[in-house]
């Protein structure tokens, strides 16, 4: 089933709950590729190549806001989003050379890690800026 956002999951900071969205939607789309096998290998590995762009664009952004808001907890969680940008890459790279193809357990770990993160951990910044009086100033 397509992840479907949650509006708690906003963490009141617009660039960032528009990219959290359009994250779950290249996910989704990288799982339909999956699921319609691997006659879409190219639709796989350019759905899957646009998550790891966009990983990377959502981090950068993401960390610039806690560095400009003073996060204390900034280098903890920089150090989770390394952590899975570290794993999806690896990922991809095994699915490019063909070494190892994309897998529904693979597809389930980013689908909880999301989840998990959005819900938790960026949760705890949007709960950062709203003590700071920052939530949606920025
Ligand atoms: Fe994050």
């Amino acid at each position: 089933m397509p992840l479907q956002w949650n509006p708690a999951w906003d963490i009141g900071i617009d660039i960032i709950d528009s990219q959290h969205r359009r994250w779950l939607e290249i996910f989704n789309a990288l799982e339909r590729s999956f699921l319609q096998g691997e006659s879409m290998y190219d639709m796989q590995l350019s759905t899957f190549k646009e998550m790891l762009d966009y990983t990377h664009l959502h981090f950068d952004a993401e960390e610039k806001l806690m560095a400009d808001s003073g996060y204390p907890a900034f280098s903890s969680h920089r150090r989770l989003h390394k952590d899975f940008d570290t794993l999806i890459y690896r990922h991809f790279r095994s699915h490019e050379s063909g070494e190892a193809m994309l897998t529904s357990e693979m597809l389930q770990m980013m689908r909880n890690w999301l989840i998990a993160h959005i819900q938790s951990e960026d949760q705890k910044i949007a709960a950062f800026l709203a003590s700071e009086g920052k939530a949606g100033s920025q």
